[in-house]
């Protein structure tokens, strides 16, 4: 009879839970855990089962009761106790109906702290030098029941109750404030307060050595951050931004902060970057920890837009939550584009809104694969699950929110949120739900509109061109491969002709149109040389144009005399690079259009030319080996003369985007082999090795040295791989650890590349870690990929549960640009591939393909020679 419940996406909803109390007491030198769970279960339907989740587990089958009433007389055991693997359920029968409402049931079992940073695990750190195991919990999305018997599915909202057993010197923290403490000899029961309705993928415990710093929100809401002993100074960052975005979405969500306390905690070993567990958010500690003096600009930013997302979540998941994974996307997308609300409110100097179209770039890219996703994607399987946090749910989701919230307003869009928050508050929601809403709010066709970015997966190109004053436009889907596929999306396009002010709206909802432009350009009458017309205004559209010649002529012309906002110069060169990639334009009209950039000195728009520029000098060497020495230096003089402005050393009062910037550009300079920056970052890397308080080499530039080191790195001389290997040993910081390993392997030589990769599985490096230190060479890459079959099968089962495995088979794959790498690569993982990593895999195979259909169409590019001359001659 268990069999009817095997293979089913979705727990039977005959009963439901109502409330759990928790115990577990772990055994932190032992690595194990015990415990029991007595729930409250809602018996809404005649059945004789009831069907939990529950995964590597010991269950005492003997302890498994149901209390049907408040007198223990009516308590029953079960006929038979089946756990499933496979569903990750356990499948309780008993020899009748069960009476309908609530019962008690009761499970006592134990399981071990694992090493998989799921679940109930453990995490290592030292406290007064010696190593410590600290036990912590990830639950998101469905490890809950891999620490105690639950019905594991956001939907199933429940109150939780939970009690911890913990040795008396140590800090334990839940969810919730601690309600008790009994101390017992050597150890303490912490009994917390119950939570209010909430998700299994949301409790979260933390126990260890920890320390403390705390402020309180405007209303009150006591907000620590606990870190390692002795660190709490790093803490102090993050606490403030902290305080300062809970007091915004308060007001944003017009609803109070729902719980008494929020802590903190950044844990030393982490699948993920940070998680939003309610009241109890955890983080890497990169993504929490921020000091001034060993930490860059960049990851101060991301500490912030980190912490603000996380938060965002307390609201947008946590009080209101999806109905199911399908609508993971609501919680992911909302809680990143919050986020730069918020972080633009605290820091509006860091134009933090510009910055978004990295994400919206992103999104792009992916989508633009045959194997990419629709936002709302059918879940089958909890198996499924992890591969979809993706650049699709975030950052498609964040940028199509972005544009509905640009179409709406923002007085509209944000009512029509606090309206929903307060409607689904310690419920749950679907997609449909927030459009409904919206619709409501609004009295525009939001539904409509939205299914067809949220349903569909991929995105239009606009094909634009003019014809007398009349501009014709029209939608076909971008693919990456250049190839065709049918799809028709509701397009907010807007558009402005040679002014700002000059600006036109309208919805395209057809696969072509004509539109009237006449006003726009009789507003421009006479001054036709200086004509230009940007379409998708701000970039706030999830499409790309393409411009025909004329069209493309007059961007150029608008690029150069500085006509463009910086959104619009970034969405140009982003949308050029793209056409280019997939043979829908040339290299050679891509270079010239970067030539039009020689000028700028943005952060924000040079990020965006500086990455154009390294993807170029990536496939060149493959494409057009006798061109690609003319091309890098082309690339090179266009960065150059910004890098010179700024220098290597901080200027007094610099702004954030400078700082920032200088890394961007020695970092490319570095990268293109610019041999006076890479000279002068291995003389000041010198300095600093010998004298670490020097300020010759501050962390923001720390890295673009460290790649000039390893470039000039070989295995007759391993003085710098050595020397970069004791920097890693001797760091305190993990971010300066991540700084050594992201560039050990980016020396050309193949034998350093081999040490440095195998360097990553060693004990030196944390699991959580390693994936980041797969920045391998071009010329690095054969030995890197025979490396990684080498050690498929132990990389497979160290990293197998975490979403880490993916960033294995991503970053080692896209390393490769043929035809013939991605078959072979396809055949060594025909009989290896697991669903986890599967969509990953099948991703970055596309992608190598995708270089290698733009690999011929460069080729065939034939003016490139001439135009490549015309440039690096010019500069
Ligand atoms: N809910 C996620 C954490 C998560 C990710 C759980 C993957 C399970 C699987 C969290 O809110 C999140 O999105 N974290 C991001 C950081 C954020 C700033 C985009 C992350 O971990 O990268
Ligand atoms: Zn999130």
């Amino acid at each position: 009879m268990a069999e009817d419940f095997k293979g089913q996406p979705r727990l039977p909803n005959f009963a439901a839970p109502r409330r759990y109390d928790i115990f577990l007491k772990p055994h932190l030198t032992a690595c194990l855990f015990s415990g029991t769970a007595t729930i409250t279960v809602d018996v809404l339907l005649p059945t004789q089962f009831l069907v939990l989740n529950a995964a590597d587990l010991s269950v005492h089958t003997s302890s498994v009761s149901l209390t049907t009433s408040t007198t223990s007389s009516d308590t029953i055991s079960p006929l038979s106790i089946e756990l499933l693997e496979e569903d990750e359920i356990m499948v309780l029968q008993f020899g009748s109906q069960l009476p309908l409402g609530e019962s008690l049931l009761t499970i006592e079992f134990s399981g071990t702290l694992n090493d998989q940073m799921r679940g109930f695990y453990r995490s290592k750190y030292e406290y007064k030098g010696q190593v410590q195991n600290m036990a912590v919990t990830q639950f998101e999305s469905v490890d809950a029941r891999r620490c105690f018997p639950c019905w594991d599915e956001p939907a199933f909202k429940a109150k939780f109750k939970i009690t911890l057993e913990v040795p008396s010197e140590l800090v334990a923290l839940s969810n919730m404030p601690v309600s008790d403490e009994k101390f017992n000899g050597d150890l303490k029961i912490v009994s917390y307060d119950e939570s209010p309705l909430m998700s299994t993928y949301l409790v979260a415990m933390v126990i260890g050595h920890l320390d403390y710093i705390q402020g309180l929100t405007t209303d009150g809401v006591q907000v620590r951050v606990y870190t390692q002993v002795g660190k709490t100074d790093q803490g102090k960052f993050a606490l403030d931004v902290a305080l300062k975005s809970l007091n915004l979405y308060k007001d944003y969500f017009a609803v109070p902060y729902p719980l008494p306390k929020l802590d903190m905690v950044a844990i030393p070993d982490f699948a993920a970057g940070a998680m939003e567990n309610y009241g109890l958010v955890t983080y890497r500690e990169v993504a929490l920890l921020f000091d001034a003096r060993f930490s860059s600009a960049y990851s101060k930013q991301d500490v912030a837009i980190t912490v603000a997302h996380e938060l965002a979540h307390q609201w947008f998941g946590n009080l209101v939550t999806m109905e199911w994974w399908t609508h993971l996307w609501l919680n992911e997308g909302f809680a990143s584009w919050v986020s730069y609300l918020a972080v633009d409110a605290i820091f509006p100097e860091w134009n933090i809104w510009t910055q978004f179209l990295d994400e919206t770039s992103s999104g792009m890219m992916l989508d633009a694969l045959s194997e990419s996703h629709p936002i709302e994607v059918e879940i089958k399987h909890a198996n499924e699950v992890d591969a979809i946090f993706d650049s699709i749910s975030y950052d498609k989701g964040a940028s199509v929110i972005r544009m509905l919230h640009s179409y709406l307003g923002a007085d509209c869009f944000q009512k029509a949120l606090a309206s929903y928050i307060k409607q689904y508050a310690y419920a749950n929601a679907k997609t449909e739900d927030l459009w409904a809403v919206l619709e409501e709010e609004s009295g525009e066709p939001v539904k409509d509109l939205m299914n067809s970015w949220t349903k569909q997966q991929g995105y239009p190109v606009i094909s634009v061109k003019m014809n007398s004053n009349k501009l014709l436009v029209c939608q076909e889907q971008f693919l990456s491969d250049g190839s065709s596929a049918a799809g028709t999306w509701i397009v907010p396009l807007t558009l402005c002709c040679s002014s700002y002010e000059n600006s036109k709206k309208f919805i395209l909802t057809s696969k072509s149109d004509e539109l009237d432009i006449d006003d726009l350009i009789l507003n421009k009458k006479g001054k036709q040389e200086t004509f230009w017309l940007k379409v998708n205004t701000n970039q706030t559209g999830f499409y790309r144009v393409k411009y025909d010649d004329e069209l493309a002529a007059g961007l150029k012309y608008a690029i150069q005399a500085d006509k463009l906002s910086l959104m619009d110069k970034i969405g140009t060169i982003d949308d050029a690079n793209a056409l280019c990639v997939a043979c829908k334009g040339t290299l050679s009209s891509l270079l010239s259009l970067l030539d039009a950039y020689s000028m700028e000195s943005d952060y924000t728009v040079l990020k965006r030319v500086i990455s154009v520029s390294l993807k170029i000098a990536n496939v060149v060497d493959d494409a057009t080996p006798d061109l690609s020495d003319k091309i890098k230096l082309f690339l090179i003089k266009l960065l150059e003369s910004p890098a010179e402005k700024l220098g290597w050393d901080v200027k007094e009062g610099e702004s954030h985007l400078d700082t920032m910037l200088r890394a961007e550009l020695l970092m490319a300079l570095v990268r293109l082999g610019n041999t006076s920056t890479v000279d002068e970052g291995i003389r000041r890397f010198y300095i600093f090795f010998n004298d670490r308080n020097s300020s010759v080499l501050p962390p923001d530039i720390r890295k673009a040295a460290y790649v000039a080191v390893m470039q000039k790195c070989t295995s007759s001389d391993k003085w710098g791989y050595e020397s970069l290997l004791k920097i890693y040993r001797e760091a305190h910081q993990s971010e300066e650890k991540m700084r050594v390993l992201g560039s050990l392997a980016s020396s050309p030589d193949k034998s350093i590349v081999l040490d440095a990769l195998n360097f990553l599985l060693t004990d030196e490096v944390r699991n959580q870690d390693a994936v980041y230190g797969l920045n391998v060479s071009n010329q690095g890459r054969e030995t890197a990929w025979e490396w990684f079959k080498e050690n498929w099968e132990y990389i497979s089962k160290t990293w197998v549960s975490t979403p880490l495995l993916s960033g294995f088979v991503k970053s080692i794959v896209s390393l490769f640009a043929s035809y013939e790498k991605s078959k072979e690569i396809e055949e060594f993982f025909a009989n290896r591939v697991k669903p986890t990593f599967e969509r990953a895999l099948k991703q970055s195979l596309e992608r190598v393909n995708t270089k290698a259909h733009w690999i011929e169409g460069v080729r065939s590019d034939e003016s490139l020679a001439e135009v490549v001359s015309h440039l690096a001659d010019k500069a």
